[in-house]
């Protein structure tokens, strides 16, 4: 029973707390797309609250006029003319500041500037135009797909045409959709995840966007001029056309010629203006009257006729500083008549002062080369003349003044000024007097080839001029019959170069430095001044550092390197704005610092040569204490002592070295006490050497049997337990006669020969004069 009630307390509560989330607060609608300066509304329930609500937008509290509250649970919040690209925005509660809900509003755009024109394909001329193609623009971040739809004005319905991905352009194939006649309208769909949107209609008339196929051209060569023949596919009452020419190799300076041709389909344009005996590239594009432009037709290359009349040779000279006598140098230099005209050209030149005949150039001549002669003139004024023939008939002449050396005062321009522009340079300056008709203006950058122009005003320009190179540049104005003197400005760069580059880097290292040296190829006249250096020089791994250091230094160190590391170092050398790098070197820190190493040496060797002198010193200083032993001379026996056959030095030695009493001892005491090793001590006392009867220690225990007997170890072990601990080696040398040695059972001990044998074997050598009395066996 009580269970059913429980149940039922459950479910109600739920469906309260149900109906209670129904009427939770929110913003809505989420994710709004609208269109890019629309209005739009946001509604804010705030049933979860009592109280009035504000709203944020971007985190900024949006003016309170734009929200509306319909009754105490729903607010609204107005947006107009809204263009932000993306916002967030976000409904308060008023007292407690809470969050309510929020939304983000998108803006969209249409598609713009939407531009089509009717074409043909490429290659095909006339007929109805096969292609529509279309362009548009559109502010988008993401993928878009587009439609493009027309309407005719025969067909109002909308007329899918094409369509594109991403891309603002599409292209309809065929001409189904478009004729000649009448008027459309175009619209772009563009159509994205969340919304669609279409452009304003784009209203054309056919003709008018109607590009037509490039003309046909057709050229030929006058004497006195060229003429294009352009043919247009499709006639119309109106058309213009255009037509490019310049001389090939010089297609920069290309000419356009406007025409309007009229109903026919075909017209005639003539190029005037032209110079004889050049091959000229020509080229024509067409259009209907408001329709856009054709392509360029393919250029064709015509050579122009040769024009007698219009044939100008030009001579001009430069002139070198007098020698003593007064002699100069006279380069004449001339233009030629282009190769590319028929017939034979002969070129005469003569000094008209000296009264030669002059010279026919030819260029075998020895004082001509090409287009230039050179001649020696003294300091008197002189006029040089060259003479044109084309198949034996003159056909130009030209004649140049050389003023004497002593004309000084002749006019001269003033305040040349230069300016580079892209590799072309200009030049202007003021005019020396009224009279003047001209200006010859000649350069050079290398002393031997020279070009030259004329100007008929106070500025040019030079173009066609090889990068990166200074020029001389001399102005000389040209009078009636006369020359003024040359004003020259020198070294002026075509354009900056990059600073010169690296001719030799070297890097001296040691455990945490290294020491860079470099030095520059040498300067360009046109390369920049080098502002500073910088250093670059890193492991690889972790940051690459530099120094840098200024343009006058050309050395570095590298300090707190690591050693034992490879480095790699590369060095920029900055300019005003360019730069140019060194190639990269790499080079290792030594383990060591060699200095280091070698004051280490130092020292080493130092300590060792003390430690040696020094040891020497006391091994001296023993061996001498050592040869002075001072035995008691009261417990000697110099009586029993062997006389000559002993290395007296050494048996004292022993002794001292050996200190054997307890040595003896402990041995004796072993070998009493424990029999394990009877070999051994058989071994081992098989050497022993025992006093023979003339009492005589043997101290070369190499040959025991020479002068001891043997005995065995038993008999020494007995002896040994019944002599007395007191085992001095002086006691060995005790006789019989001495009261010690009466008592017949002292044991003498010889120590070994050396050190080895003592500490390996234990060996131990025992002069016994007790045994003379036979008390062992
Ligand atoms: C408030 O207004 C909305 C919309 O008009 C309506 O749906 C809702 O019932 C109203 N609420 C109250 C409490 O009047
Ligand atoms: C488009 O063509 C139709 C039919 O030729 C004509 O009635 C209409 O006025 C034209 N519209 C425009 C804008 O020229
Ligand atoms: C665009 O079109 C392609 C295929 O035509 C489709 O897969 C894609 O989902 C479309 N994208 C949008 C944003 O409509
Ligand atoms: C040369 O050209 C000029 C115009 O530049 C013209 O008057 C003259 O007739 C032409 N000479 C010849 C031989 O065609
Ligand atoms: C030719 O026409 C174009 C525009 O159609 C114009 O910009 C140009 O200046 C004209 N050229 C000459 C030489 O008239
Ligand atoms: C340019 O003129 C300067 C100064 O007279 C001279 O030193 C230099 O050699 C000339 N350079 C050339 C390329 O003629
Ligand atoms: C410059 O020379 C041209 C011919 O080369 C001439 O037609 C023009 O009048 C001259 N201009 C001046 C300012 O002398
Ligand atoms: C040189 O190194 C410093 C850091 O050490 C860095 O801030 C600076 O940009 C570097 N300079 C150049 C030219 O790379």
């Amino acid at each position: 029973m009580y269970f059913f009630l429980f149940l039922l307390l459950l479910i109600v509560t739920c469906t309260t707390s149900i109906e209670g989330q129904k009427k939770n607060c929110n913003v809505s609608p989420k994710d709004l797309y609208i269109l890019e300066g629309s209005d739009t509304q946001i509604l804010c329930e705030s049933f979860c609250v009592d109280g009035r609500v504000y709203w944020m937008l971007n985190n900024k509290t949006v003016n309170e006029s734009w929200s509306s509250s319909v009754n105490s649970t729903h607010h609204i919040l107005s947006l107009k003319n809204f263009t932000l690209s993306n916002a967030t925005v976000v409904c308060h509660h008023t007292d407690t500041k809470g969050v309510l809900g929020g939304t983000i509003v998108r803006t969209y755009a249409k598609p713009t500037v939407v531009d089509c024109i009717w074409h043909y394909k490429n290659g095909s001329f006339s007929g109805v135009p096969q292609l529509f193609t279309c362009t548009w623009e559109h502010e988008v971040s993401q993928k878009i797909n587009y439609t493009l739809f027309v309407i005719s004005w025969y067909n109002t319905s909308l007329q899918e045409m094409c369509s594109s991905e991403i891309a603002k352009t599409c292209t309809a194939v065929g001409s189904k959709h478009v004729t000649l006649a009448g008027n459309y309208s175009v619209t772009v769909r563009a159509k994205a995840k969340h919304w669609e949107i279409d452009s304003d209609p784009y209203k054309f008339y056919p003709r008018d966007i109607l590009q037509i196929s490039p003309p046909k051209l057709k050229l030929h060569s006058f004497t006195t001029h060229l003429l294009a023949e352009c043919t247009v596919s499709i006639p119309s009452k109106k058309y213009y056309c255009q037509v490019k020419y310049s001389k090939v190799g010089d297609e920069r300076q290309s000419e356009v010629l406007n025409k309007t041709l009229e109903a026919s389909g075909k017209g005639n344009i003539s190029i005037e203006n032209i110079e004889s005996c050049i091959y000229y590239k020509v080229s024509a594009r067409c259009a209907w009257d408001k329709a856009p432009w054709s392509k360029w037709s393919r250029a064709q290359t015509i050579l122009s006729q040769l024009n007698k009349s219009n044939v100008k040779t030009h001579l001009w000279r430069k002139v070198t500083e007098p020698e003593k006598n007064g002699t100069r140098k006279v380069y004449a230099m001339w233009t030629e008549i282009p190769s590319a005209c028929h017939g034979t050209f002969t070129y005469f030149i003569r000094d008209t002062v000296s009264q030669d005949n002059g010279i026919q150039v030819d260029y075998n001549h020895h004082s001509c080369g090409n287009s230039i002669c050179t001649f020696n003139v003294n300091e008197e004024a002189h006029r040089l003349k060259l003479i044109v023939f084309h198949n034996e008939e003159m056909l130009s002449e030209d004649s140049v003044y050389v003023p004497a050396v002593e004309e000084t005062g002749l006019p001269q321009v003033s305040n040349m000024q230069t300016s580079t522009i892209q590799g072309v340079i200009s030049l202007c300056w003021d005019a020396p007097s009224p009279l003047v008709r001209g200006y010859m203006i000649d350069w050079t950058h290398d002393g031997y080839e020279y070009y030259w122009k004329e100007s008929n005003c106070t500025s040019t320009t030079l173009e066609g001029l090889l990068d990166k190179v200074a020029y001389n540049i001399t102005v000389t104005p040209l009078f009636e019959d006369k020359t003024g003197l040359g004003t020259q400005v020198v070294q002026i760069c075509t354009a900056i170069a990059a600073p010169a580059n690296f001719s030799t880097i070297t890097v001296e290292v040691t455990d945490k430095t290294a020491s860079v040296r470099w030095m520059m190829q040498h300067q360009d006249l046109c390369s920049e001044n080098i502002v500073r250096y910088i250093v670059f020089y890193g492991t690889g791994q972790g940051p690459q550092l530099n120094i840098t250091v200024n343009s006058t230094n050309k050395e570095v160190l590298l300090k707190n390197l690591i050693p034992y590391t490879h480095y790699n170092m590369y060095i920029k050398a900055v300019a005003q704005t360019g730069a140019s790098e060194s190639d990269v070197r790499y080079f290792s820190t030594k383990s060591l610092d060699p200095k280091l190493v070698i004051k280490l040496l130092i020292i080493g060797s130092i300590t060792i040569f003390l430690v040696l002198s020094t040891v020497i010193c006391c091994a001296v200083q023993y061996r001498k204490f050592l040869e002075n032993p001072l035995p008691d001379p009261g417990l000697s026996s110099v009586a029993l002592w062997p006389s000559g056959t002993h290395q007296k030095g050494m048996f004292p030695f022993r002794l001292f070295n050996y200190p054997s009493e307890s040595l003896c001892a402990r041995v004796y005491l072993e070998d009493s006490r424990t029999t394990s090793s009877p070999d051994v001590c058989q071994e081992e006392y098989s050497g022993l050497g025992f006093a023979s009867k003339s009492n005589i220690p043997k101290e070369r225990p190499d040959d025991p049997e020479e002068a001891f007997t043997q005995s065995s170890s038993r008999e020494c072990t007995e002896l040994l337990a019944n002599g007395s601990g007191q085992l001095s080696p002086y006691r060995s040398q005790g006789s019989v006669e001495s009261p010690t040695q009466s008592y017949g059972k002292e044991s003498k001990c010889l120590l070994p020969v050396n050190h080895q044998q003592l500490t390996a074997s234990l060996a131990m050598y025992v002069t016994v004069d007790i045994f003379e009395q036979d008390q062992c066996r």
